[in-house]
């Protein structure tokens, strides 16, 4: 038996009006010019304000079984952030759509599979769900917190979106675990989840991805053989992704285990100074 790990203290979360504008001299390859990441990233774009309302619901089902005060209040900053997440990335979601990125199928396709799975799968499933993908961001955003190497590389406009997502996701990043642990959601039931849940998310990260590129005429092998090539390469945040999320699947995993809030802080502080 291995000791237990120490979780770190869940963080003030606070909720940031924001009002990103796109357009300026952003480029349609806003990641170094490279098509295939820029679509990757326009993909994941591309799910997030139906995503994060499903996440919303998710979590409020259960909102009436907490009997701490302090999870309650955690909730309510989870909620309001990411609300505030869907209504930015819609309005980067509209830019995209003006860059050629083909949205609106995809949005109709992300609200469809949404609504079936609202119809079909127990709030219990549907929390599980909700606790996996926040996994996934979590571990992402650390990506571009802890690699300036990474996010430097996204122009100044989307930079500033995804670093003010990344900052609140880490924020929030066990609220939603926090309250599947409360009403007891069970450990194989969030393995077993997160195990479909990586193949669900993965198939449909990498076919919008070829279909983003496809409709902008940049579906070509020399795209994806750069594209991986900085994903899983140099500087390779998928590839360093992997041990993060290896760490899911130990009984006592939780969120704060990985304590990288001083990560956060300087941009804590960016985005106070800017509010
Ligand atoms: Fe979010
Ligand atoms: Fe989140």
């Amino acid at each position: 038996m291995t000791a237990q790990q120490p979780i770190a203290e869940q963080p003030a979360i606070t909720v940031r009006r924001m009002d990103f504008r796109f357009g300026g001299d952003t480029p349609a390859q806003f990641v170094d010019g490279n098509p295939f990441v820029s679509a990757f990233l326009a993909a994941l774009s591309s799910v997030f304000p139906e995503g994060e309302r499903f996440f919303i619901d998710a979590v409020r089902h259960y909102r009436d079984q907490l009997d701490d005060d302090e999870l309650q209040e955690a909730v309510r900053g989870f909620i309001g952030q990411e609300a505030h997440h869907g209504r930015e990335h819609d309005t980067f979601n509209a830019w995209l759509a003006e860059q050629g990125y083909p949205i609106a199928d995809k949005l109709e396709r992300v609200r469809e599979g949404l609504d079936m799975a609202r119809r079909r799968m127990s709030p219990r499933r549907q929390l599980a769900t909700t606790i996996a993908l926040e996994h996934f961001t979590a571990i992402m955003a650390h990506q571009l917190l802890a690699h300036p190497e990474v996010n430097e590389r996204l122009h100044p406009e989307v930079r500033e979106l995804f670093m003010w997502h990344a900052v609140e996701e880490t924020e929030h990043k066990a609220v939603a675990f926090d309250v599947y642990q409360a009403v007891d959601g069970g450990y194989w039931n969030r393995v077993l989840t997160m195990l479909e849940i990586t193949l669900l998310f993965w198939l449909d990260t990498i076919t919008t991805t070829a279909n983003f590129l496809r409709a902008r005429g940049e579906n070509k092998p020399g795209n994806w053989l750069r594209g991986i090539g900085f994903l899983l390469g140099r500087p390779g945040p998928l590839r360093r992704l992997i041990p993060e999320y290896l760490a899911w699947f130990r009984p006592g995993f939780h969120p704060w285990q990985h304590d990288n809030q001083a990560l956060i802080r300087p941009w804590q502080q960016k985005l106070s100074d800017a509010n």
